[in-house]
């Protein structure tokens, strides 16, 4: 058995996914999560698939004393991977405080802990969306490419949660961190036990598409096609969740196993752009089954298009990603199937 890794939000969309691979890779998994956004089944969908249920405490960060009392009862943690915040761009607009306080004041909460527990090391959760609208000669966009003032609240925790872990270890706090800067997260595991459970209307692409094509939602709107691509919808570098998790599992040996920089940064993507029609064509072609659809003005605050440049993360952290598109958007349609044979929605 490795080490024993706490996963804060790992009953969410990744940290569920993390949890398994980790899991599998023969780690040790304590999962704390308030369950503010997510269900206290998906540790039963983990533990169909990994054989395993995580040790699981149901602890909101912002309490340092309750967070503290973690680390008392699992003083075998050795890392963390920060998964828990809040996450919906629109939200955070209307409750700023609120996403100031559930994404910094956690993570303060841990990087105090960490020292006093002895625990080496960090992974964090960040995004792409730090880099805002890329210049076309930054594209795909490096790790080096200009920090843009974020365009939300949500945003805007990234980045100072970025400065934070920076600034706590350069000032000779013993510990190590790895950032990873999503693209987009897609998809579900293969065996559909875990996957993404969108509250209320969903906002991101794929729940929309697949909930549109098992007659949910009505009608997809592709937000825009008068931009400045090839097909003039918004292009992204979609990632699927189970390489993304993965992603995880190779940060977490690196950062507590080998001499590295105690904070590295790395892109987590394909390296591809993909539209959104593309997306959409895809998935019928990936399923057979067709998505009613219509094209809708754009949506104010989307980004045109970025995909990643990750040269970085496959030759330094050694990983890629490699399930091809079809196959990611097929696994979102077993587990839009599957929500509806459990009755879910
Ligand atoms: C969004 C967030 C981003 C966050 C990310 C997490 C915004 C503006 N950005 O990114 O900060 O880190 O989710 O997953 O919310 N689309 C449609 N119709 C739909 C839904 C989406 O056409 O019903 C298009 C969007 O215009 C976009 C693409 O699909 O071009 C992807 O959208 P989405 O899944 O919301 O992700 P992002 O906007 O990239």
């Amino acid at each position: 058995m490795k080490q024993t890794i706490l996963v804060t939000g790992g009953t969410g969309f990744i940290g569920s996914h993390t949890t398994v691979e980790l899991q599998q890779a023969g780690y040790n998994v304590v999962i704390v999560d308030n369950l503010s956004n997510s269900k206290i089944e998906v540790l039963d969908g983990i533990e169909k698939i990994t054989g395993v249920r995580p040790a699981f405490e149901n602890v909101d960060l912002r309490d340092k004393e309750a967070t503290e009392n973690v680390f008392k009862k699992y003083p075998a943690i050795e890392g963390i991977i920060h998964f828990a915040a809040s996450k919906a761009v629109g939200e955070s607009v209307e409750k700023p405080l609120l996403y100031y306080r559930n994404n910094i004041v956690s993570l303060i909460n841990l990087l105090e802990l960490m020292p006093q527990y002895g625990v080496k090391g960090i992974i964090f959760s960040s995004s792409c969306t730090v880099y805002g609208q890329p210049s076309p000669e930054n594209l795909p966009v490096t790790e080096a490419a200009p920090i843009q003032k974020a365009l939300s609240p949500y945003g805007n925790t990234k980045q100072i949660n970025e400065e934070i872990i920076q600034d706590y270890i350069h000032s000779g706090a013993q510990i190590k961190s790895i950032i990873l800067r999503y693209f987009n997260p897609i998809g579900a595991h293969p065996s559909a036990h875990i996957g993404e459970l969108p509250n209320g209307v969903p906002m991101n692409l794929i729940p929309y598409v697949t909930q549109t094509a098992i007659g949910i939602r009505q009608q997809l709107k592709i937000f825009g096609n008068d931009y400045n691509t090839p097909d003039g919808t918004c292009i992204r570098d979609y990632i699927y969740v189970v390489d993304l998790a993965k992603a995880h599992v190779a940060a977490m040996g690196r950062v507590l196993d080998q001499e590295t920089d105690p904070v590295e940064i790395f892109n987590i993507g394909t390296g591809t752009g993909v539209s959104t029609l593309e997306v959409v064509e895809g998935f019928e072609r990936a399923t057979g089954v067709k998505v009613n659809w219509t094209y809708a003005p754009r949506r104010e605050g989307d980004i045109e298009k970025v995909w990643g440049n990750v040269d970085k993360a496959n030759n330094v952290l050694g990983w890629k990603a490699d399930t091809p598109l079809d196959d990611v958007l097929l696994s979102a349609w077993k587990w839009q199937e599957k929500l509806r044979e459990d009755g879910v929605m």
